[in-house]
Formats: structure tokens, sequence, C-alpha cells
């Protein structure tokens, strides 16, 4: 009985969504609006990227954007255990024209959606001309219905991380204080840096000791990065060491619900405010919007 009402609701609510997408439905402007796509990285793993990617949607929906998070970390589940759900289809489901895209959408807290990337993309680049026509513009239509989009990739250098950080509008680059992570964000930078000398590059440090750390440390890559390989990084702030995220992990919560008042959860509307201050600056060849960063993905992928 639980079940089919269950079933019931995702009905309504998937075809709510496609009201909404449906083009008669939507104020002139929105249709012909492109979401914004930040990938999340970082060169050393358990930095705090998911954390920092969950908590930023929820500040963003708390300031009226329409987020959606892809969880393009495809070893392990990560969105879904800090949202404390399991997704039933992910993004190999709309590869394989099994799902439509609003299928596999899970509603999370705040009005947030969620997409699990499943057990990888690789397959993407196996598709033929017309089948990834169909899945881009399928894929598409999350344009139309959200205005930031928020990749959460796996840490280090792999080619299919790689392909999503080349592919994002701009990358929100995540380092704790530790040596080895700032030496691992600083060989990323350097791998984006010989792709494209363009790249907009956010960092922001995590889990820093107290302020004069955090800043020393973004001041330092800012100087050794414009040095040594002439680009400008934006520095989005820093997020103290803070229990409260900790705790939070352990309840299957993001931190800035359970505790909304703690100190993450303030860097972090900070850092929210921040990274949408920054004027989009759209691919020359308007290229832009998820069509875009498909079509850039693939390219990678396949170089
Ligand atoms: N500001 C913080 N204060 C205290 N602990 C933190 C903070 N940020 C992250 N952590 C701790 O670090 C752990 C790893 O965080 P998270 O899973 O977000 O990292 P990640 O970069 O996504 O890891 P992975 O590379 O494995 O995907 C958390 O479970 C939490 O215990
Ligand atoms: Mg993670």
């Amino acid at each position: 009985m639980r079940d089919q009402a269950e079933k019931l609701r995702q009905i309504i609510d998937n075809l709510k969504l496609r009201q909404a997408v449906s083009q008669e439905n939507l104020p002139s402007d929105i249709g012909k609006k492109q979401a914004k796509i930040i990938t999340i990285t970082s060169g050393k793993g358990g930095v705090g990227k998911t954390n920092i990617a969950i908590n930023l949607a929820i500040a963003l929906s708390e300031m009226g954007l329409r987020v959606v998070i892809l969880d393009a970390d495809f070893g392990l589940a990560n969105i879904d255990v800090l949202f404390g759900m399991i997704p039933k289809f992910t993004l190999v489901d709309v590869i394989h024209n099994e799902k439509n895209i609003l299928e596999v959408l899970c509603e999370g807290p705040k009005n947030i959606k969620f997409i699990s990337g499943g057990s990888g993309v690789e397959d993407l680049i196996k598709l033929d001309k017309n089948q990834l026509q169909k899945f881009v513009t399928n894929i598409a239509l999350l344009d139309k219905i959200s205005d930031v989009v928020l990749i959460d990739t796996g840490a280090g250098l792999s080619d299919n991380v790689m392909s999503f950080v080349m592919a994002a509008d701009e990358i929100l680059l995540v380092t704790t204080p530790e040596p080895t992570s700032i030496t691992d964000a600083y060989a990323l930078i350097k791998m984006v840096s010989h792709r494209d000398k363009e790249k907009i590059i956010k960092v922001v440090v995590n889990r820093a000791e107290n302020e004069n750390e955090a800043i020393d440390i973004l001041n330092k890559l800012s100087l050794v990065t414009e040095k040594f390989l002439s680009l400008r990084l934006h520095s989005l702030g820093y997020i103290l060491q803070d229990e409260a995220v900790i705790k939070a992990v352990k309840l299957q919560q993001p931190f800035s619900l359970s505790f909304p008042k703690s100190h993450a959860s303030k860097f972090v509307r900070e850092i929210s405010r921040k990274l949408i201050e920054t004027k989009r600056t759209l691919p020359a060849n308007g290229n832009s919007g998820i069509k875009g960063f498909i079509n850039r993905l693939v390219n990678f992928m396949n170089t």
C-alpha cells in the first residue's frame, strides 16, 4: 500500500516537473536561460568536496537559485550517503536511453535536486552520434529547471575527473592546509593551465585552524600559480575545522541543516555569496549551458 502511494507520488512529481519544463509553461526568459556548470574537485581525496557541494547547494537554494547536484564520483556513493537516501536510477539509465533525465532526478532537502552518476559515464564515449544527440537533448532539460549545476567529483587527476573539470564553466577547487593537499591542488591547477589558460578556478581552503592559516594558503597558492602558470586564481574563502561537520556526517545530514548556526554553515553561506558574485563569462563560441558542457565532456573523454 505504502509502495503504491509512494509510486503515485513519484508519478505526480514527475508530471509536475514535466509541466514545469514544457515550453508553454515557461516564462519567456527561462526557456532561453542556461545553467552554470560548476565542478567541485580536489587534488587529494577526503578534503570535504561532498560536504561543500551539498551545503553550498543548500545555501544557493536559500538564495533563491534552483540547484541540481550531479554526483560524478563514480566509485563510491557519496551525495546519497550524506542525504541519507538511495537513488533508484542513475545517469547511466539516461545514457542507455532507458530513463529520461527527469526520471533520475531525486528530491533532496530545500528543493535541491540530485542525480547519481551511477557506475560511470565512460559509457558516454561508446554512444554513436545519434544516441549521443538523444542524450544531449535529454540532459539539456536541466538548463530549464536549474540555475546552477554542481558536479561533485572524485579526487585526483584521473582522465575521467579531468574531463569533468575541463568541461565545466567554473572549477571549485578544495584543499585543506595539509602540505600534500596543497601540492596536489597545485598539480591539478597545473594540468588545467596546460589545457586552458582562461579557465576560472575558484579556491576554498577547508578544515583550516584559523583565518590566518587559510588566508596565507590562499595567498601563496595564488602567487605561485600566477608566477609559474600565468593563471589567476579566485579565492572564494575558507571553512574552519568544525566539529559540527563531523557530527552531521555521522547523522547523514547536511551540516547546514542540522547545525545552521555552526561556523561551517556561516562560512558556506559566505562562500555561496562570493560564488555567484563573479559575472558569468560564456565560452566564446556560445557553447554554453548543459549542452555545451556535454559536448566538451565527450570531447575531452575522446582525446
Ligand atoms: N570543515 C570541516 N571540519 C571538520 N571536519 C571536516 C570538515 N570538512 C570535512 N570534514 C571531514 O572530512 C570528511 C571527508 O569529507 P568529504 O566526504 O566531504 O570529502 P571528499 O573530498 O568529498 O572526499 P572524497 O575525495 O573521498 O570524495 C568528512 O566526513 C568530515 O569528517
Ligand atoms: Mg566526496
